[in-house]
């Protein structure tokens, strides 16, 4: 079993890269097959999906343009329940297809707040690509048009998700190991 040490956590092995790399090709082709032809942005959400958003893109095969957005730090000490903002909007979006892409989607509040958002610049259409999904997390009824891998609901971090800032750059995905 491949394990690897991220500060005071052990984390093992759980997808590969082949496995990661099948999952967006058939998101890819499948976006190509729904949105050639459209007016489409693709907004990559930060810093999480930057790993899977430049991969998925590399296989779009229509025009279509990239962008990306963070959602602000929580002010203050709490954060559970709070609404963070959304930054870095220049492009225009209004009567585009949207296509967010997220790392993963677990509660799905981070989700529902980004379309909120959205939805005041008046996009034609906003469409959810998640390479990662966990389903018994989500609370929420928002449809996910493009998920890549549903996974248990456990801990992960690599190809772009993080603990406390690090294993971004493992091109493979760990799970938390339990103690
Ligand atoms: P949600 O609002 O509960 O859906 O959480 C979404 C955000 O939480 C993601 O965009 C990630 O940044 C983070 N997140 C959720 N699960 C994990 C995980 O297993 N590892 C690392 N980050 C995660
Ligand atoms: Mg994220």
């Amino acid at each position: 079993m491949k394990t690897v040490k991220v500060l005071d956590k052990k984390f093992k092995l759980s997808i590969s890269a082949e496995t990661i790399a099948k999952a967006v090709k058939e998101m890819a082709g499948k976006i190509n097959n729904d949105l050639a032809g459209k007016e489409v942005i693709f907004i990559g959400i930060l810093n999480g999906s930057f790993m899977f958003a430049s991969d998925l893109f590399k296989l779009i095969d229509f025009d279509a343009q990239i962008t990306f957005l963070k959602l602000a730090s929580y002010q203050g000490t709490s954060s559970s329940g709070k609404v963070k903002r959304l930054i870095g909007i220049n492009e225009n979006i209004e009567n585009k297809v949207v296509v967010i892409l997220e790392d993963i989607v677990d509660t799905g509040v981070t989700l529902e707040s980004i379309i909120k958002q959205l939805k005041g610049y008046e996009p034609a259409e906003i469409r959810m690509a998640t390479l990662l999904f966990k389903p018994e997390a989500y609370q929420k009824e928002i449809k996910l048009d493009y998920v890549g891998i549903e996974i248990p609901n456990e801990f992960i971090i690599g190809y772009g998700l993080d603990y406390d800032g690090f294993a971004r750059n493992l091109p493979e995905i760990y799970t938390l190991i339990a103690e």
